[in-house]
């Protein structure tokens, strides 16, 4: 990736660690979701790569919009306990900001495998002792359910919501993405809820994984799945209304407008009792 000559200013969000020079894959996502924390060099790489595929930042924003309808309905039903994983930069009107906002005392975690978006991430919650962040492999189940982190903000006892949002499309179906959920979701008690999205629709054109190409060059490689294949990735959970859709027709505001054609594909569910 390109490096910029000179160091911009380095504002007080972005922690001195961190590389401002180069392009960081989760500051370019920021920006794609219309977010504040990227620089010249993160929004030069994001034109780049959404001119040859525009519909792109659209998808993804509104993902990041059904992330927050499904936190909201989730805190309403009772849920306090959040764990993020694929979390990106906490940024924005994350998860945090929802949860907290229907319950003060709700608690978050955050894992990414990205160093740079966790760096971010630490110094953005560095005072709110309600939500941390911390680097973490999805893959490596036993570490993030055991950590530290994890375990100083949640209690398995009670209800939590797993969120999955936009990161099990980079699972191949050779890594069995059902049974690497299932890892997750057998440590959870009924009451618990299972929040995914996905890149996908309800029935994967051949010609799919083709216009994902230049996402996959700048990010890695994007596994499209249909409705079936991600109701599939919900199983032992019961799906709420509407089951899985289009992610800006899931339960959208009254105010929204939503464009059914982003492909992006999303649900949420209960584990229900027993
Ligand atoms: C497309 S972004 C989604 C961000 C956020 N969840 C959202 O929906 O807006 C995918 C994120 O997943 C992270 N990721 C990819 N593979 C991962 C893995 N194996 N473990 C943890 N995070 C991963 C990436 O670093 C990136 O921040």
């Amino acid at each position: 990736m390109k490096r910029q000559d000179t160091e911009p200013d380095r504002p007080a969000w972005a922690p001195p660690e961190v590389d401002i020079t180069t392009p960081s894959i989760a500051r370019v996502y920021d920006h794609w979701i219309g977010g504040t924390h990227h620089f010249a060099v993160d929004r030069q790489l994001a034109d780049k790569v959404a001119a040859g595929n525009p519909g792109l930042p659209d998808t993804l924003r509104a993902n990041r919009a059904f992330l927050r309808r499904a936190v909201r309905e989730l805190s309403a039903l009772g849920i306090r306990q959040f764990l993020d994983i694929g979390s990106g930069i906490p940024a924005d009107g994350n998860v945090h900001d929802i949860a907290l906002s229907a319950h003060p005392d709700s608690k978050v975690v955050y894992v990414d495998i990205d160093p740079v978006a966790v760096a971010h991430g630490r110094a953005l919650l560095a005072d709110e002792p309600r939500a941390t962040v911390f680097q973490g492999d999805l893959y490596k189940s036993q570490e993030i359910l055991e950590a530290e982190d994890t375990r100083g903000l949640i209690d398995f006892g009670r209800p939590v919501g797993l969120i999955l949002a936009a990161v099990l499309h980079f699972v191949p179906d050779g890594d069995d993405p059902r049974a690497l959920v299932g890892r997750y979701t057998e440590r959870l008690v009924p009451g618990s809820a299972l929040v995914i999205s996905h890149a996908g629709a309800e029935e994967v054109p051949r010609a799919a994984p083709e216009a994902a190409e230049e996402y996959r060059g700048a990010v890695s490689r994007v596994i499209w799945r249909d409705n079936r294949e991600l109701a599939a990735l919900f199983e032992g959970f019961e799906l709420m209304d509407p089951g899985v859709v289009r992610a800006p027709l899931w339960r959208p505001e009254p105010a929204e407008t939503p464009d059914p054609g982003l492909a992006m594909l999303a649900g949420v569910a209960l584990k229900p009792a027993g």
